[in-house]
């Protein structure tokens, strides 16, 4: 697994779709730039997201909202006093921990241990060998079983009710049963706020502290009376929007999955009051047909309820896909009752009210809301198209089967060689494609070398052209994913082409 995610991490870097921030300083912790063909895979995913979620719905709009907001609005939020993530340093390695990130390992570790225990007694009985029965006769594996369960559910509840000191003391003890680092020298876990903060002008001081924004949400909340006026919107409508948001999180890594700068993709959904659950499921359905019509494969993908809920829901679930790291969120739907706009409305002062003129009644809506990653949405695209595969004739090759509709280059167009007046025939053909599909124009290198290199940077078609085609106007068309070659008349091209690049 860690060999996938490292495999993901050089390919990206090798093509230009991700390299280290500020690489010639030695790059920064958990910063990451989309080169050139990173960039157009964006592009391409927030248009499929944008275009599903406000051009094919009617009734939701998109804005463009503002990093900066006004203070109060993240102690309305709650941001303030509650985005806080448990710390704690080890004073002799100097390493800083995530506190539950931590237990965490610490629990694994423990069950690897167990596990090791039930794989020698597998080999030592053989086909005998029975799980239940051996659970039942070893102590040891009966007692380390029990205890791993007791540490799950002190943990939860010490974190749940941020119960510092509970949490130090669980530390504490896991260090002893399966040590992490080794030394007792740590500090007390302390609570540590994910906003960044930074100051208006050129004053210093409280009054002119402002955070970037750790969600875009907000700066829809704050704006729903507005577009609901100017846009004449009747509820229920959405708004959504994307972009950048910022958590100073303590570990971030593995890649671009946790980065202290990243995209979202939200969408709030306004409802009546009492409607809202009904809503959550249909967004729920709808948000797990989207990513399945990605077609990275069903089995990738786990859709889980929220047992424990945030003190402002009263439904939630995540959408989990297996990354090279294992299965890990991707993707959150979240019915968020009227806590936004209620706590808008009092630290603002102002009505936040919907008059629903069928019911003839003024009420602050329900909100429904989704929220994707970008940059998650980008490293599952990525990490499960990216295949090495075994050829028949025992050669091997790596692709990147890209959704299609989502490839930065949808076709390149090649002549087989550089003279016979093919290159020309070539560049008349990519200039009437180029208009309506991102294009590459490739004449380097042999034809076998450019359909590799063309296979590894996910352009799911290659236009060759030959010598028959200056004698009966067709080129052959490959299909990066079957390597399969058919021949098309050039006057067929646009279309057939578009055909396979569409969702
Ligand atoms: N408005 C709700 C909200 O922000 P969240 O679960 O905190 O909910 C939503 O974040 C999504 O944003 C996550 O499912 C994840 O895809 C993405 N996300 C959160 N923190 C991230 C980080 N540090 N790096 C990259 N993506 C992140």
């Amino acid at each position: 697994k860690e060999d996938k995610l490292k495999d993901v991490i050089s390919h990206a870097k090798e093509y230009g779709y991700v390299f280290p921030s500020s690489e010639i300083y030695d790059g920064l912790a958990a910063a990451y730039d989309y080169g050139q063909l990173g960039a157009e895979l964006k592009n391409n995913i927030k248009q499929y997201w944008w275009k599903s979620m406000v051009q094919l719905h009617e009734n939701i709009v998109g804005i463009d909202a503002s990093i900066f907001m006004h203070p109060t609005t993240w102690k309305a939020s709650g941001h303030v006093d509650a985005f806080n993530d448990p710390l704690i340093d080890n004073k002799d390695s100097k390493k800083r921990y995530r506190a539950d990130v931590l237990i965490e390992e610490h629990i694994e570790k423990y069950v690897q241990k167990n596990n090791k225990e039930i794989e020698k007694a597998k080999k030592k009985f053989g086909d005998a060998f029975d799980e239940v029965q051996f659970v039942a006769t070893n102590p040891n594996v009966v007692r380390n079983t029990a205890k791993i369960r007791e540490i799950e559910d002190r943990m939860r509840e010490t974190l749940e009710n941020n119960d510092l000191e509970g949490v130090y003391n669980l530390i504490m003890d896991l260090e002893i049963v399966c040590p992490i680092s080794g030394t007792k020298n740590w500090t007390e876990v302390r609570q540590f706020n994910l906003m960044f903060s930074t100051e208006l002008g050129s004053v210093a001081g409280d009054a002119s502290k402002i955070y970037l924004r750790p969600e875009t949400a907000q700066g829809i909340f704050v704006n729903f009376l507005n577009v609901q006026k100017s846009g004449r919107m009747k509820v229920p409508f959405g708004i959504a929007q994307i972009g950048k948001a910022f958590r100073n999180e303590i570990i971030a890594r593995q890649f671009i999955f946790r980065m202290r700068e990243f995209e979202q993709m939200e969408m709030q959904f306004f409802v009546r009051p009492g409607e809202e659950l009904k809503w959550y499921e249909y967004w729920k359905e709808t948000r797990r047909k989207w990513h399945l019509a990605l077609g990275l494969g069903a089995e990738k993908y786990r859709f889980h309820d929220h047992i424990k809920l945030a003190h402002y829901a009263n439904a939630a679930a995540d959408i989990e896909f297996d990354f090279p790291m294992g299965f890990k969120e991707l993707e959150g739907i979240h019915s968020r009752t009227d806590f936004d706009l209620k706590q808008h409305e009092q630290f603002s002062g102002k009505k936040l009210q919907y008059f629903d003129p069928e019911l003839n009644q003024n009420y602050i809506p329900y909100v429904v809301e989704t929220s994707v990653g970008l940059d998650r949405l980008f490293l599952a695209v990525l990490s499960a198209s990216l295949k090495n595969e075994v050829l028949e004739d025992g050669s091997e090759r790596v692709v990147l089967s890209l959704p299609p509709a989502l490839a930065p280059y949808k076709v390149a167009v090649m002549p087989l060689t550089k003279k016979d007046g093919l290159p020309e025939k070539a560049q008349e053909i990519f200039n009437s494609l180029r208009m309506d599909f991102s294009c590459q124009y490739d004449e380097k290198d042999s034809p076998g070398k450019r359909y590799r290199r063309q296979d590894a940077i996910g352009t799911p078609y290659s236009i060759m052209v030959d010598h028959q085609t200056l004698e009966d106007n067709t080129v052959t068309i490959r299909d990066r994913d079957t390597m399969l070659q058919e021949r098309v008349a050039i006057a067929d091209l646009h279309r057939v082409i578009d055909q396979k690049v569409n969702f």
